[in-house]
């Protein structure tokens, strides 16, 4: 059993088997195994979600579970009962436990209470499970990722840590272009180089993309950061991904976004639907990824 808080839980080699069954599995679903047959997996969202809830609940269905997602009102972390409590009695009925998250200590406290794998499906510091599919979309666009270089332009937020993260783990050169004082945070950056990624943190974005082989953006104004977003705006006015910056990479670079995206913030149109845009397969890929790492982190 092992929990997934955050990409480097897995290493490198379960990681490559994730990918290798999300793939598999892609190409041929009538071999998907029913691991989760009889079983529940809890899915405890404290925010909103479109893509993270559907694409988990629809992943336990395929394996034969069921998904049970239970709204922040329902529980009340730590206002109705701790989350201890919360924890241990899902954990009585359900083989995983599945949360997204203000405070990624949370996750952690729910861990400690139960010995059911904990999934990380977004924290303040972590979105590993897009990561995953972001990886999936990437092998599936590009081949061996062993030496790409991926640009990500913007916030060096939970997505971009995460990223840092699955570089690491798979050779890719990782590069984050934000304004200064939104740089990913050193300790992300000192434990991903530790892990032997090549990740490098600037802040001019034009010259960062250059020869990039996929630009990676997200939001400003992250979900619970929204008293700043006025403040976010003006700092990163910038760091748009548009048409101009595009072209800097010399490259037909691919365009990704985790979504949800702000159209004419910190992506234009343009680019969001043009041709080198791989957004929707990675939403797609969202399913595909949950679908293989369950059973993986069930070892089954
Ligand atoms: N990418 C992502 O996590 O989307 P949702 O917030 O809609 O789940
Ligand atoms: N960084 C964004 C990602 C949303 C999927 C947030 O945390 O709101």
């Amino acid at each position: 059993m092992t929990d997934f808080l955050e990409v480097d839980d897995l290493s490198p080699a379960a990681l490559n088997r994730v990918l290798d069954r999300a793939a598999a599995w892609k190409a041929a679903p009538e071999r998907v195994e029913q691991v989760l047959a009889g079983k529940g997996v809890a899915l405890l969202f404290e925010k909103p979600s479109a893509r993270t809830r559907s694409s988990t609940e629809m992943a336990v269905v395929g394996l034969g579970g069921h998904p049970i997602y239970i709204r922040p009102e329902e529980v009340g972390f730590d206002v109705r009962e701790s989350v201890e409590d919360i924890a241990r009695t899902l954990g009585s009925y359900c083989s995983v436990l599945t949360a997204r998250v203000f405070d990624h200590q949370t996750l952690y406290r729910m861990a400690d209470a139960v010995a059911v794998p904990v999934v990380n499906l977004l924290s303040d510091r972590a979105h590993p499970c897009q990561a995953v599919a972001d990886l999936l979309t990437l092998r599936e666009r590009l081949g061996s990722l062993d030496g790409r270089r991926l640009v990500f332009v913007g916030d060096g937020n939970n997505v971009a840590a995460s990223l840092a993260f699955a570089a690491a783990l798979t050779g890719m050169e990782l590069v984050v272009a934000s304004p200064p004082g939104y740089e990913l945070d050193d300790d992300v950056v000192d434990r991903a180089r530790n892990a032997g990624g090549a990740v490098d943190v600037v802040n001019d974005a034009f010259d960062a993309v250059k020869n990039a082989d996929a630009v990676y953006t997200d939001v400003w104004t992250s979900m619970g950061d929204e008293d700043q977003a006025d403040v976010r705006r003006a700092a990163f006015a910038a760091y748009q991904v548009n048409a101009a910056l595009m072209a800097a990479t010399g490259n037909d670079a691919l365009f990704l976004h985790c979504l949800p995206a702000h159209r004419g913030e910190e992506v234009t149109s343009e680019v969001l639907d043009g041709p080198t845009s791989v957004v929707w397969q990675q939403a797609e890929n969202r399913m595909h990824a949950a679908r293989a790492l369950l059973p993986e982190l069930l070892e089954m």
